[in-house]
């Protein structure tokens, strides 16, 4: 495994709906290490280009409308594996397919409100951190357990 960072964004529903803490605890607790973190209420532009892979497909502009409907939280974080690894904290597209334990098959039953976000792979999580936050807003910081960490 190589150190990775991803994008994960609070969705308005799980801003609304009270549920930063209850994501941001998963993870913190699993050990991975917090780099950028912010409230921001989206552009159509940032979200238009955020989606900009689902374009053409019939729910876009619904998905633009949600997405900009109020703040999201987000976060860049790193780690080990922390993309695949984001990904499966969060659970599947559908909440109700996503497995227990994870966080839309606990908190969501509808797949257009599935709470959160999380890139799908290196070269999305390169351009959505670029997106959406300003290097300067990036802390590069050694935890005093950064050891721990790391496989091996
Ligand atoms: P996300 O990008 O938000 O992390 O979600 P994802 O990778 O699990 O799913 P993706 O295929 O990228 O879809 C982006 C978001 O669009 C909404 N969606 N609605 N009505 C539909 O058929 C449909 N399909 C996707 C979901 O809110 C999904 O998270
Ligand atoms: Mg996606």
């Amino acid at each position: 495994m190589s150190v990775e960072r991803t994008f994960v964004a609070i969705k308005p529903d799980g801003v609304q709906r009270g549920l930063i803490g209850e994501i941001l605890i998963r993870f913190e607790q699993k050990g991975f290490k917090l780099i950028g973190l912010k409230q921001i209420t989206a552009s159509r532009e940032l979200a238009e280009k955020h989606y900009g892979v689902h374009r053409d497909r019939p729910f876009f502009s619904g998905l633009v409308d949600f997405i900009t409907s109020g703040p999201v939280v987000a976060m860049v974080w790193e780690g080990d594996g922390v993309i695949a690894s984001a990904r499966k904290l969060i659970g599947a597209t559908k909440p109700l397919e996503a497995e227990p334990g994870t966080i839309r098959g606990d908190l969501a039953i509808n797949i257009g409100r599935n709470v959160i976000h999380g890139s799908d792979g290196v070269d999305t999580a390169a351009f959505e951190i670029g997106l959406w936050f300003q290097e300067a807003e990036l802390n590069d910081w050694i935890p005093s357990d950064q050891s721990w960490r790391v496989e091996g």
